[in-house]
């Protein structure tokens, strides 16, 4: 299951080093990765980007799956955690999280992963959620954080 779930990230990873030099601003780059990785990924049911618009503000940005929440302050949710410690978040069960933010009651688990942009500035933070409980690991990490280091160059 680890090999299989690492084989779609490389061929994930590839349509995204593939698509991202072509993408001519953030928008562009965000839409396909959250595209990429929810087309690809069966167990991901909602896919994408908050950004930072203000301070300590996060607003709804490119993304795939059930409308969402339109803005989560830093002090609020799996985002906002991730958000105010700049380190990427792993939940197994959103209901054992405090001030989870259920835009969705069918989301079970999510990981949450900080977007910098070249110059070391938070830029916003990808959001994944699941229907399933505990469907996200340290490969999900590791995998994701190298997404995001190559969205570092179109921020
Ligand atoms: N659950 C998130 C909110 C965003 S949605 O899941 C799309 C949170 O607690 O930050």
């Amino acid at each position: 299951m680890d090999k299989a779930k690492r084989q779609l990230y490389i061929t994930a990873l590839e349509q995204i080093a593939e698509l991202l030099p072509a993408c001519a601003d953030s928008i562009c780059a965000m839409s396909s990765v959250s595209a990429i990785l929810h087309s690809n990924f069966p167990l991901f049911y909602w896919t994408g980007f908050y950004r930072v618009v203000a301070p300590e503000l996060l607003v709804v940005g490119p993304y795939q799956g059930t409308p969402a929440c339109l803005e989560i302050p830093f002090s609020r949710g799996v985002c906002g955690h991730c958000a105010s410690t700049g380190k990427t978040v792993i939940v197994e069960d959103v209901h054992q999280f405090p001030g989870h933010i259920a835009c969705d009651s069918r989301s079970q688990s999510e990981i949450v992963v900080p977007v910098f942009s070249a110059d070391g500035r938070l830029q916003a933070v990808l959001d994944i959620d699941s229907t399933e409980k505990s469907a996200f690991d340290a490969i999900d990490r590791q995998y994701l954080e190298k997404i995001c280091e190559l969205l570092r160059a179109k921020l």
